[in-house]
């Protein structure tokens, strides 16, 4: 069976292809075969990045490729199925992908936010909306990511606890090391400093577990 993992959020640069990508190689790495989806057909920013990977010489995944649609994407890998052992979709937003057909076909929705009310306020709003449409809840986890302080990841945490849904430990820091990394093709577990690194792998080490628990249920 093939894990269906949608990466979703309505807000722009919240690191939805960052952590797309580092999930990607973070389960290709333990010997899986990975697909990975850039929807966003208008920044193809995740094709793009994984053709620096290649010239840099980083190490390959089975398939990165771009669709147009979560239908397109989710025909085409079903079709191919017996290929992969994991499907990563990195979308654009709601305008361009439908939202609830890619939540309901996913097996867990990641959702990236900052700790600030901007990005937290439309996150928390977009998992009522899949909610009240029927998707469980227990498939909707938030990541931190690009957390500048630990107030603004406590101020975060107290933020998300109180609206019911789950954050996974491993809250990533915005950090130049990042951007340097992925600008050589790399993922966000992969940068020049090992402490960079460890909080990048605790975070891919729980939605791994997460996804166990969610597929066995
Ligand atoms: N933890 C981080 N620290 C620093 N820069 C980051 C971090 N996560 C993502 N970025 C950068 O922020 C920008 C937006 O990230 P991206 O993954 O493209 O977001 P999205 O796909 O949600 O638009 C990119 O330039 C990316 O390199
Ligand atoms: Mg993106």
């Amino acid at each position: 069976m093939a894990y269906i993992i949608g990466i979703l959020s309505t807000k722009g640069g919240v690191g939805k292809s960052s952590i797309a990508r580092a999930l990607a190689v973070a389960i290709s790495s333990s010997g899986y075969r990975v697909r990975l989806c850039d929807l966003d057909i208008a920044q193809t920013t995740t094709v793009d990045w994984y053709r620096r990977r290649l010239q840099s010489g980083g190490d390959s995944l089975a398939s990165v490729e771009i669709f147009r649609t979560v239908d397109e994407a989710l025909k085409n890998t079903v079709d191919m199925l017996p290929n992969f052992d994991a499907i990563i979709l990195d979308t654009p937003g709601r305008s361009s992908v439908d939202t609830y057909k890619l939540a309901q076909a996913a097996h867990l929705i990641i959702q990236p936010t900052s700790g600030t009310l901007d990005d937290l306020t439309p996150a928390v709003r977009l998992f009522h909306e899949l909610k009240a449409k029927g998707i469980p809840y227990e498939k909707m986890v938030f990541a931190l990511n690009r957390i500048t302080t630990e107030a603004e990841a406590s101020q975060a945490l107290e933020y998300i606890r109180r609206t019911g849904y789950d954050v996974l430990d491993g809250i990533i820091q915005d950090k130049a090391g990042y951007k340097m990394a992925q600008n050589m093709g790399r993922t966000l577990l992969e940068t020049n400093f090992p402490t960079l690194n460890e909080t990048v792998d605790e975070l891919m080490g729980n939605i791994i577990k997460r996804l166990t628990k969610q597929t066995s249920l």
